[in-house]
């Protein structure tokens, strides 16, 4: 893992927006009555968004069982040591998007604020769920679309490929179609678990890597398919 972007785990409190999920996992032809699920959803604002617009979404997450609080005090950190990484290695980069490292940590306190706005009402109706992979507490095609932003492939250090493997089998029993992004590691180097995953996750299910409309790390331009 290059120590720029070093936070010894996956980072709760830096989460993206529903425009960015719609990018991401090439969104815009999911149906209005499709439940989605957001595995490892942390601090995004994509369940409040989309559930905002009446949507089905339910997000997961080990962290939902922290407070609000507690959540925003991972922020100020996180974005100190985010912006000196991202400034250090500017060239890996296009700023079409975001225009510089300063104004992207303006869009992810935006962001951080949205989800706390609907944190403790959407726990309350069901949306935010405190669970983890590989072992999510849904019962079996609850859902028909799993999508998991910045997790599996790019924490590949701290996860061997056996665990990607396991998490993407349970993806696939709580839902139809599951979607994962991005699939370069933390260094920007594409996963070294991606083809043994891929080799494995074929005797499961149809799988594909896709072009997305998104890019901010260069080459950072896909995403991953299952479906049953
Ligand atoms: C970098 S954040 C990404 C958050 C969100 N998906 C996004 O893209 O904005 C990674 C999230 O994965 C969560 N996470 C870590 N281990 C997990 C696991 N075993 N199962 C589910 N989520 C996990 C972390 O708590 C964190 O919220």
């Amino acid at each position: 893992m290059s120590s720029e972007f070093d936070f010894g785990g996956a980072v709760p409190a830096w989460g993206r927006s529903a425009a960015e999920y719609e990018a991401f996992f090439a969104l815009s032809n999911v149906p209005l009555s499709a439940r989605v699920l957001d595995c490892g959803g942390g601090c995004s604002s994509f369940a409040a968004e989309w559930g905002g617009k009446g949507r089905f979404v339910v997000a997961v997450d080990p962290v939902y069982s922290s407070s609000g609080r507690d959540l925003e005090a991972n922020f100020k950190p996180v974005a100190a040591r985010m912006l000196a990484g991202v400034q250090k290695t500017r060239e890996r980069f296009l700023w079409d998007r975001y225009g510089s490292p300063e104004s992207c940590i303006r869009v992810r306190r935006d962001i951080l604020a949205t989800f706390l706005s609907d944190f403790r009402s959407g726990t309350a109706s069901g949306r935010y769920v405190a669970g983890f992979l590989p072992s999510l507490p849904f019962r079996s095609k609850s859902f028909d679309l799993v999508l998991c932003s910045h997790l599996l492939f790019l924490y590949s250090a701290e996860f061997d490929s056996e665990t990607h493997i396991s998490c993407l089998r349970e993806m696939l029993r709580v839902g139809r179609e599951v979607r994962v992004f991005p699939l370069l590691d933390m260094a920007g180097k594409r996963s070294g678990h991606l083809d043994r995953t891929i080799k494995t996750m074929r005797n499961y299910a149809d799988v594909e890597v896709v072009p997305v409309p998104f890019e901010f790390r260069r080459g950072d331009t896909n995403m991953l398919r299952l479906k049953t």
